[in-house]
């Protein structure tokens, strides 16, 4: 697809292969000749609008909306969705993230696959092409530092520490950001990738004290963190919570300096 010049301000999007796309979306504008209901003339393309009722929620299969959809300036907020990595190693990658958060393969093939650990079709998908590499720089290129899990408790992060450790996989990060813990792994292709539990068990919470918090707004980054002590502190008897409480004030300090993998390496 492309985006069509003529079609910009009202967002539409030019079809490539109009069958291929009919089949997959059916909301084409016919593609008649002269112009159409949409005043756009030329070949079959997708009403945005349209498409905008077809990405409301899926959760428990339930009906797009059937009401006509009236022109509006108003912004749709969709759902962030997944993840697409170039890969020039595809097997390895789509190896490592399932040991990393199990996602599996919906669908494997030799340019790319699409993986998934929960009721999306996908959250991470790879396309693979041989000639992609590594990129040296990476620390210093404009692009994505990192993408991010998230669990439910505090247990499931540490838990997972300790399952990686045991493979000797480390982290390159990990801190309390006072709104969540994090620890932070390097994939087989350099990509840094975030697992994380909200500390306050509750996204409005932690909003409210990214937003409100002097502490936060004093040190945005947060305290770095030794997995393992928390871990430790948990198994003998402190509650999450009081962990986590001690964590943001540095009471669980690591032992080696951490590289964060944003700017010139020192
Ligand atoms: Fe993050």
């Amino acid at each position: 697809m492309k985006l069509a010049s003529s079609c910009r301000s009202a967002a539409h999007f030019m079809v490539d292969r109009p069958e291929a796309s009919r089949l997959r979306f059916g909301l084409l504008c016919g593609g008649r000749r002269g112009r159409d209901s949409c005043g756009f003339s030329g070949r079959p393309h997708r009403h945005y609008a349209k498409a905008n009722i077809a990405v409301t929620t899926f959760e428990g299969g339930e009906e797009m909306s059937s009401s006509t959809p009236e022109a509006s300036d108003e912004v749709r907020r969709p759902v962030l969705h997944h993840v697409t990595f170039r890969t020039g190693r595809l097997q390895e990658m789509i190896d490592w993230y399932g040991n990393l958060v199990g996602v599996r393969p919906l669908f494997q093939f030799e340019g790319g696959a699409w993986l998934t650990n929960d009721a999306a079709n996908h959250r991470i998908a790879f396309l693979f092409a041989p000639e992609i590499a590594d990129d040296p720089d990476l620390r210093i290129h404009s692009g994505m530092h990192h993408s991010a899990f998230e669990y439910v408790h505090l247990d499931d992060l540490l838990l997972t520490w300790e399952r990686l450790d045991k493979q000797g996989i480390k982290p390159h990060f990990a801190v309390d950001h006072g709104l969540t813990t994090s620890i932070y792994y390097v994939d087989p292709d350099g990509n840094s990738v975030e697992l994380q539990a909200d500390n306050f068990g509750d996204w409005a919470a932690s909003s409210e004290f990214m937003r409100s918090s002097p502490y936060f707004a004093k040190n945005p980054i947060g305290q770095p963190v030794d997995p393992c002590k928390m871990l430790e502190a948990r198994r003998a008897g402190m509650d999450a919570k009081e962990v986590q409480r001690r964590a943001y004030a540095g009471e669980f300090p690591p032992e080696e300096e951490y590289d964060v993998r944003f700017g010139k390496a020192a």
